[in-house]
């Protein structure tokens, strides 16, 4: 049977800046706890034990497709997946997240750790190929996460509020942080190039935490990092989405390191985020995902009025403004599907 390219999905298209017929939809953190089956298939399984199982991948992957009828899924996977499988002693510890054995402070440091060799995440190709094939016309967003992001779990230890000691590295031997940077920035641009290759129709960077930074020390300190791992994938065929937390005043910046789509946090309205962004670069966003909580009118209110601001931008893919909650009714996020595409493929409305 044949079925449509995902080349020509809305949500490439929107990544590109082309006309669509409905705006794309799909949500951070879709695949995961919110959703009672995939709380049934991790039950007895590791975090990471799950990353690196292709059937499993696949299965966890599909789920929220399946169910909400997203217009695109997100590789079921982790950011610090890449560093585990270099050799980098960490592991996910559930509520709490990505812990480190050994934190890096020091050039000795750095110099120890490994580099990622592709032939290292062969399970993921095998992923990415199952998927592929499982998906159709839906394209599949391969990710990774960004230098300063990882930096900050290698460097604090584990998850932290205000990177101290990140801050303090980068401030007090800026070649060390240089020298971690680089070597992240080649982890996660291998990541995503497999990804890609395998058949990923788009890429997301994830810079969850570089919110913590103020303009000049992003763009001193970071952007070239998340510049040359985005450059990995530049000469393929993919759409390339940067992502960050309270990154309001970084978006510009965020766009000029390499990317087709900046994603935007629910604190700024998606007509400020086009026009601090300018004409060059599509949007991701922006519900807030607490709003899912919410009744249903105000919450519908505010999903029609993130349609009306997204059409100030070149192009529009509707998100959350961060992931979702794990304790999320997934009923809600299902309605927010049908009525983004309800909406947005209703007569005028849209860059139809
Ligand atoms: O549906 C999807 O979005 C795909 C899967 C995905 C996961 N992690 C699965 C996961 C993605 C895209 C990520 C990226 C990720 N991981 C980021 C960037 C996105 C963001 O949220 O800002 C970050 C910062 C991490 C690090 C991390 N991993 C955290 C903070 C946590 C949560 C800890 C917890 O248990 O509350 C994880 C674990 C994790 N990653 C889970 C899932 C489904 C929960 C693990 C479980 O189900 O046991």
């Amino acid at each position: 049977m044949t079925h449509p390219d995902p080349r020509d999905s809305a949500l490439v298209r929107a990544a590109r800046g082309l006309p669509t017929t409905h705006t794309p939809v799909w949500f951070m953190r879709q695949a995961g706890r919110s959703l009672p089956e995939y709380r049934e298939v991790r039950a007895d399984v590791p975090m990471l034990q799950a990353c690196r199982t292709p059937e499993l991948v696949c299965e966890i992957t599909m789920q929220p497709v399946r169910r909400h009828g997203v217009d695109a899924a997100i590789f079921f996977s982790d950011i610090v997946v890449p560093l585990a499988a270099a050799g980098i002693d960490v592991d996910i510890k559930p509520g709490i997240g990505p812990v480190v054995a050994h934190p890096v402070r020091t050039q000795a440091d750095v110099d120890a750790l490994p580099e990622l060799i592709a032939e290292q995440v062969e399970d993921i190709t095998r992923s990415v190929q199952l998927l592929v094939a499982e998906l159709g016309g839906t394209p599949l967003i391969g990710f990774a996460g960004a230098p300063f992001t990882l930096a900050s779990y290698l460097i604090e230890g584990g998850p932290s509020k205000n990177h101290e000691h990140t801050k303090a590295l980068m401030y007090g031997a800026p070649d060390v942080w240089n020298a971690l940077c680089a070597k992240l920035s080649r982890i996660s641009g291998t990541f995503l190039r497999v990804q890609a290759e395998a058949g990923a129709s788009a890429i997301q960077l994830f810079d969850s935490w570089v919110g913590a930074l103020s303009l000049p020390d992003y763009l001193r300190f970071v952007q070239p990092h998340s510049a040359a791992a985005l450059a990995a994938v530049a000469d393929l065929d993919v759409p390339r989405i940067h992502f960050g937390v309270g990154t309001g005043e970084l978006l510009a910046a965020m766009g000029e390191a390499g990317a087709d789509v900046v994603g935007v946090d629910y604190r700024l309205p998606l007509d400020v985020a086009a026009q601090r962004l300018g004409s060059a670069y599509s949007v991701q966003g922006n519900l807030d995902p607490a709003l899912l909580f919410a009744p249903r009118e105000p919450l519908e209110a505010k999903v029609r009025e993130i349609l009306t601001l997204g059409k100030a931008a070149r192009g529009h893919i509707f998100n959350l403004g961060h992931g979702v909650l794990p304790s999320t009714d997934p009923d809600a996020l299902t309605r927010v599907v049908d009525l983004v595409h309800t909406e947005s493929s209703s007569g005028s409305s849209g860059s139809a």
